[in-house]
């Protein structure tokens, strides 16, 4: 047995951890970019993220303006405000967006150039200067609070691609399942979508480790349960809580074995059509590529199969 495992990120788990937001800033800086959308659907989340913060003596520059599938353009808007400001971290709030642009803006604020010169197929890439991340995820699905990836869309050549490197690795995560309440319904499926798929590619990923099998599994065994709760009642504390635990999981093991098909499949789609969510291009592409992957590891899928449905290995006989 042989294998490699990284995960850097420290991660602070639980309801109400949010008020720790400005004591673990604090330690990278005295000036915070605090990176998030625009929309209402934060509810008090941005107002106690900066009052945090500022409890903490830790100077609030506020970018709200995170799109969905986030492009060149705004990552390199804030990245000239963070520079502007000496912003010396960089704390992102929200979905996988908010996340991917603080990562974004992370790296062009201190390295020449846009931050489409730092795409993995690009030459340079991102150095130790990488302004630290501190992510406060508000969904629970792309696991890019731990994870070493940020995705960016380039909308001018209609692509969607991304940076993959350790210097984005947020250094500290807050995981606060008292965010994700208010998270409709629908994108709860959609993140929740997305999270399930972390876990499954991970584990029928060539690059799958005994490390990441278990993670995965455990992943996959909570998405499978309180995913359903969760779209029926986005008020479930219980269910919320697992999810964010399942996402939190499922992000590091896509760090350490990567995704399949459907990721690839699924950032062209993204890249064309910008309204459709990472999600729901996962969805789209799912059962096609279940089916063309399923003969590569039947042992795999049927494990899945039993964690999904009690009854399934007796089903498939
Ligand atoms: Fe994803």
């Amino acid at each position: 047995m042989e294998f490699r495992f990284h995960s850097p990120t420290e991660i602070r788990f639980g309801l109400g951890t949010l008020a720790e937001l400005g004591h673990m800033a604090k330690r990278y800086g005295s000036t915070a970019l605090l990176v998030s959308g625009p929309g209402r659907e934060y509810g008090q989340t941005l107002e106690s993220a900066r009052d945090s913060l500022q409890r903490a003596g830790v100077e609030v520059i506020r970018y709200n303006q995170v799109v969905p599938n986030p492009t060149v353009d705004v990552v390199d808007r804030g990245a000239r405000i963070a520079h502007k400001n000496r912003c010396q971290v960089v704390v992102a709030v929200g979905g996988g967006s908010a996340i991917d642009t603080g990562k974004g803006i992370a790296v062009a604020a201190t390295h020449p150039g846009s931050v489409w010169d730092y795409m993995f197929f690009q030459d340079r890439e991102p150095t130790e200067d990488t302004l630290p991340i501190v992510a406060v995820p508000t969904t629970s699905g792309t696991g890019s609070h731990t994870t070493l990836y940020a995705v960016i869309t380039n909308t001018e050549h209609k692509v969607k691609s991304g940076i993959g490197n350790p210097n984005i690795f947020p250094r500290c995560a807050i995981v606060d399942p008292t965010l994700m309440i208010s998270l409709p319904a629908r994108l709860t499926a959609c993140t929740g979508f997305d999270a399930f798929s972390h876990a499954f590619e991970s584990y029928v990923n060539v690059s799958a480790t005994p490390m990441t099998d278990i993670l995965a599994m455990e992943a996959i065994r909570l998405i499978a349960k309180h995913l359903p709760a969760a779209i029926e009642d986005g008020e479930d504390i219980e269910a919320r809580t697992n999810l964010a635990w399942a996402d939190t999981l499922a992000g590091v093991c896509i760090s350490n074995a990567g995704t399949t098909l459907p990721h690839a499949m699924g950032q062209p789609i993204s890249g064309h059509f910008p309204q459709v969510s990472h999600g729901e291009s996962l969805a789209a592409i799912y059962p096609a590529f279940l089916r063309y992957t399923c003969g590569a590891a039947p042992e795999k899928f049927i494990a899945v199969g039993e964690v999904l449905y009690a009854d399934f290995r007796g089903g498939v006989r």
